[in-house]
């Protein structure tokens, strides 16, 4: 399911150069399935044209407080009606302002006041702006009013200067408003997960791997987020961005990534090894590169020592986190799952077969625990992932 389906957003636009990355917004929330609603001060006009927001939000876009278009004249109430949120992006000082003391001297201001339902900022401004006492008095204002800021960030501006005051890309607005909507189910808690392959060298330039992608690792550490959790990453070589509000600490190998679980489990509400860490490591890793011996190209022996279990270790831990383990079985999964489950001494462990998910964008899990198995229902990674959130949230002791 698209991940706005079924929302209608108003979208208010104020004055300021951020303007122009709104069009792109647009696109990308509409392709989420969102309605979007475009209400724009008059100052917002000097930057983008309404004729713009209109073609691309498919919708007649709105000023002027009294647009006779509105049949009972009433657009600062009718708007908002029914609208799932509304997101003032750009937000300006002027209009974070007004926000902060309930003024009402335009459409945007007074549907704002005048609203049913959450609303979002997304602060633009110059760096000096920002920092004023006035700005920060008046976002303390808003956010203690239950308004959510996101943003701004740091960075290069239009006006020359660098600092803080940036509005935030359209990607990450669009990302911060899908996890807006999101169920807050572990708000307040750590969770700290493994993703990806583990790399165990043999010599200066070679390695021993594994085909994980790390993408679901990755799909699980944005819906932890998106619930409302902390989240630190561990996390071996892949190709995936850090997802939005997550603390990624890269490792390499299978030591490296149990030295960096180690130092992050204390604090830990909640464990999830999704990691494919290798099993062994190779015992006379070579400080040269290893040269082919003769002709025929005699290869070099090769003798493995285990690595940590890591999971095994955290489940162990007194006052540890809750643990979560996977599976990934080419056969067998039922069997192999629960010897797994019982072997690590963990309360839940989700299997799915290794050679159907491995680096595919859609799975299908199966939940073991005390109570047997469950499977889930197939699908995309990142549905799968807010899924099972929910399931550890729901398993969870409070
Ligand atoms: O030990 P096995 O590979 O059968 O179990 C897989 C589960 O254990 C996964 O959750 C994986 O992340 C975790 N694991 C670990 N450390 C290892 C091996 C596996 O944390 N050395």
């Amino acid at each position: 399911m698209l991940d706005l389906a079924r929302k209608r957003i108003v979208l208010g636009l104020t004055g300021g150069i951020a303007c122009y990355k709104i069009a792109e917004l647009v696109r990308r929330m509409t392709e989420q399935g969102a309605t979007v609603d475009v209400v724009m001060t008059e100052a917002a006009t000097h930057f983008i044209t309404p004729v713009t927001m209109q073609a691309l939000s498919g919708r007649p876009v709105f000023v002027d407080a009294w647009d006779a278009r509105v049949p009972n004249n009433m657009a600062h109430i009718d708007l908002t009606r029914g609208a799932d949120a509304v997101l003032i992006a750009p937000a300006s000082a002027d209009f974070m302002a007004k926000l902060a003391h309930g003024m009402a001297d335009d459409l945007l201001s007074t549907l704002c006041l005048a609203r049913a339902c959450p609303l979002l900022v997304a602060p633009a401004m110059n760096r000096e702006m920002w920092a004023n006492p006035a700005t920060q008095r008046n976002v303390e204002q808003l956010r203690a009013d239950g308004v959510s800021v996101l943003g701004p960030s740091a960075g290069e501006q239009a006006c020359g200067e660098t600092g803080d005051g940036r509005m935030l890309e359209a990607h990450e607005l669009l990302t911060d408003l899908i996890a807006f909507f999101q169920p807050k189910l572990l708000a307040g808690r750590h969770v700290l997960l493994t993703a990806g392959p583990t790399s165990e060298p043999v010599d200066p330039v070679r390695v021993l791997s594994n085909r994980s992608s790390g993408k679901t690792g990755y799909a699980l550490a944005r819906a932890a987020r998106e619930a409302g959790a902390r989240v630190t990453l561990i996390t071996g070589a892949t190709f995936l961005p850090v997802p939005r509000g997550v603390t990624a600490l890269p490792v390499t190998t299978a030591r490296q990534m149990h030295d960096a679980v180690m130092a992050s489990v204390g604090d830990a509400d909640i464990f999830i090894a999704v990691a494919a860490v290798a099993d062994w490591r190779v015992k006379n890793v070579s400080t040269q590169k290893l040269k082919k011996t003769s002709e025929g190209g005699g290869a070099p022996l090769m003798e493995f020592e285990p690595n940590p279990d890591i999971l095994a270790e955290v489940a162990k831990l007194d006052n540890g986190p809750w643990c979560v383990g996977f599976a990934a079985e080419t056969e067998k999964l039922a069997e192999h799952a629960e010897a797994k489950r019982a072997r690590k001494g963990i309360p839940l462990l989700v299997g799915n077969l290794a050679h159907k998910v491995m680096d595919a964008d859609t799975t299908e899990l199966v939940l073991f625990d005390a109570q047997g198995a469950h499977p889930l229902p197939a699908g995309d990674k990142l549905d799968a992932a807010r899924r099972l959130i929910a399931e550890i949230a729901a398993r969870m002791p409070a």
